[in-house]
């Protein structure tokens, strides 16, 4: 049986699930998939880069935030690779939108250590989506991420494994939970500030609110969902964003009360070769697909060229949620080959230089 080593960069909230489900799952892994795993690295911000013994394993599930784990400390990401070995990393640090390199780093860092990459951070992707993707398939390994953006609902492996050479032209969708919690609670009578206690009181608001309510977490995701599935840069700086401060809140109710809704709507769309991006409150009545009775749904509405309509929805989503897309992207990086067309390079060099003839009747 393979055996596979794993290092984790990050052990927060998402590091944490990803370590029980894995311990959780580890008979499954081994039944269905034919494999096995032993941890052999964790860096966090305040404990550093930890590194098994050699031929060992860290335990993980044994850790605590207070005293992460035992093992060698590495100086850097490099010498941690070096020591680790891993086959596999989890990029599982935070998103800093505006200053995404050491994040880039650590995928770049891995990936010509020879490791697959497994991202739950979006930020690599908005700075350097391209030549991270290129990287992986000169080095023969997987890039994935399908943890980056509605973790818990499969979008990017939907794309590349359901939707071979369709076009995405168009995506709209409900990507902040804690915006919709805090509208339906203006819609029921309270203020802002009564609609993020109740979000806090669910888990599903940040310390720090703001990015929610302002519009710049799903600006941030609706660049990484447009710059991948177009295949075009999208980058932050670009995209017209209005929060949910800026909704009246007589107007939040009124639409409440003739059976719609307002809510932070994000879209990212096709303009000729451009790709524009907005993210701003939307009235919605009950016939779009966007339209949730519940505040804690997350939606996405796929238009592609052969397709009109295409909808995933998932609720609660979170830490578990996530750390489930995770584990599904190790199970794709260690039984599959590293797919042609999911990292191909662009443009002319990518055109074969056989020449072929097409013979029709
Ligand atoms: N939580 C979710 O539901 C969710 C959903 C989708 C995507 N994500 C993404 O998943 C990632 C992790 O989220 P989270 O909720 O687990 O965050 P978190 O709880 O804040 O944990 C972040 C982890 O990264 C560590 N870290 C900080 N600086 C680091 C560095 N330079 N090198 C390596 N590790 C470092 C932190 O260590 P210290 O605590 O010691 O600083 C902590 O262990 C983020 O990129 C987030 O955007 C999260």
């Amino acid at each position: 049986m393979n055996v596979h080593r794993l290092g984790f960069l990050g052990f927060g909230h998402v590091g944490r699930a990803l370590a029980e489900l894995l311990e959780r799952k580890r008979p499954e892994l081994r039944q269905r998939y034919g494999f096995d795993y032993g941890v052999t690295g964790i860096a966090t911000g305040g404990g550093g880069y930890i590194a098994a013994e050699p031929g060992g394993t860290l335990r993980p599930e044994a850790a605590s935030p207070a005293a992460p784990v035992a093992g060698r400390r590495c100086a850097d990401v490099d010498a941690w690779l070096a020591a680790a070995r891993p086959d596999v990393v989890f990029e599982m640090s935070p998103t800093d939108a505006r200053h995404p390199d050491r994040a880039v780093a650590h995928v770049r860092s891995a990936l010509l250590a020879g490791a697959h990459v497994v991202s739950a951070n979006k930020g690599p992707n908005l700075q350097a989506y391209r030549e991270l993707a290129d990287l992986a398939w000169a080095a023969g390994r997987h890039y994935l991420f399908e943890a980056s953006c509605m973790g818990g609902v499969p979008i990017f492996s939907l794309f590349r494994d359901g939707l071979p050479a369709a076009r995405l032209q168009r995506f709209r969708g409900l990507l902040n939970c804690t915006s919709s919690v805090v509208l339906r609670e203006i819609e029921r009578g309270g203020d802002l500030a009564a609609g993020v206690a109740r979000a806090r009181a669910l888990g599903v608001a940040e310390a720090d609110p703001a990015a929610d309510l302002d519009g710049w977490d799903c600006a941030v995701k609706i660049c990484a969902i447009g710059t991948v599935l177009m295949d075009t840069p999208v980058p932050l700086e670009r995209v017209a964003v209005t929060g949910i401060r800026q909704a009246p809140v007589d107007e939040i109710r009124r639409a409440a009360q003739s059976g719609g809704q307002i809510r932070l709507v994000s879209v990212v769309e096709r303009h000729g070769a451009d790709v524009h991006a907005t993210v701003r409150p939307e009235r919605l009545e009950p016939s779009d697909p966007l339209f949730s009775p519940e505040p804690q749904d997350i939606v996405g509405v796929f238009d592609v060229d052969v397709l009109h309509g295409l909808t995933v929805r998932g609720h609660r989503l979170g830490a578990d949620t996530t750390a489930y897309d995770l584990l599904a992207d190790l199970v794709r990086a260690v039984t599959r080959p590293v797919p042609p067309e999911h990292a191909k390079p662009r443009g002319r060099d990518s055109i074969s230089s056989q020449p072929i003839t097409l013979h029709t009747s």
